[in-house]
């Protein structure tokens, strides 16, 4: 099956009302690429004004709390993505199950408040280098999937990321056949859990070191429908040339 591409920018903790000109050059690229969908996920204090600066552009956040409100220091809402004029987030980052000690339950909660309150949702999974060289990356990562999906997710707002922890900032990408392994895997896992159909639908992003140089190999690969993109997304002229390896 065809699925539309998808590819994102994650920002991190990178990004000031100075770096907001890329955000409108990279909108204005999208633009002219319009047979692939395409988004940016801010940091929150930038959400607001990237929205602004790129009108009809999709802007998300970065991960969200499953509660409408209430005493979560340093969190994030649906509803907040949502008024600052987000459309998505991610939910999942190695970063953050890392940083916040976040269990494959807490998000498929964060998943399943953000896909009810109608934000299209980026879910990442990944393994570590001692994982992926003891051999059981497959294992680990399908695992990790189903135990991190929502129940009865509407497919054509969830996305998976396959981000291999160790591809991750350090521009060892994966090699076409270890992304094709693990996404034909996670295609599998998604079809056990969700139903062929459904999970047919389903996007599966690869994230880890792409760059303009490698996209259009990883693009090529089977079940790989678009890219999670870190460093190579805070520049346009960095990004753009993803976005059209993709179209
Ligand atoms: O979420 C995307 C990110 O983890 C990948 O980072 O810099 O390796 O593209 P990078």
């Amino acid at each position: 099956m065809a699925r539309r591409m998808l590819v994102a920018g994650n920002w991190k903790m990178h990004g000031l009302g100075a770096d907001l000109g890329e955000v409108t050059m990279i909108s204005m690229a999208a633009e002219k690429n319009r047979r692939v969908d395409t988004a940016l996920c801010m940091p929150a204090t930038l959400l607001h004004r990237a929205a602004a600066a790129a009108p009809g552009f999709d802007i998300g956040g970065q991960d969200v709390h499953p509660e409408k409100g209430g005493a979560h220091t340093g969190e994030i809402s649906v509803d907040m993505i949502k008024d600052a004029g987000g459309a998505l987030t991610i939910v999942g980052h190695s970063e953050r199950r890392e940083a916040c000690g976040q269990s494959d339950g807490d998000i498929a909660a964060r998943a399943a408040a953000a896909l009810s309150g109608g934000l299209h949702v980026i879910l990442c999974v990944g393994e570590s280098l001692d994982v992926r060289e003891a051999g059981n990356a497959v294992e680990r990562v399908t695992s990790q999937l189903k135990a991190s999906l929502p129940a009865d997710p509407d497919p054509n707002r969830l996305a998976i990321a396959y981000e291999p922890i160790w591809a991750i900032g350090t521009g060892k990408v994966a090699g076409p056949e270890e992304i094709g392994e693990m996404h034909s895997a996670l295609r599998g896992a998604l079809s056990e859990s969700l139903g062929a159909e459904c999970a047919d639908k389903v996007r599966i992003l690869y994230g880890g070191s792409v760059n303009g140089d490698n996209a259009e190999t990883i693009f090529a690969v089977d079940n790989v429908d678009g890219a999670l993109v870190g460093g190579a997304s805070l520049s346009a002229a960095k990004f753009v040339p993803i976005i059209e390896a993709a179209s």
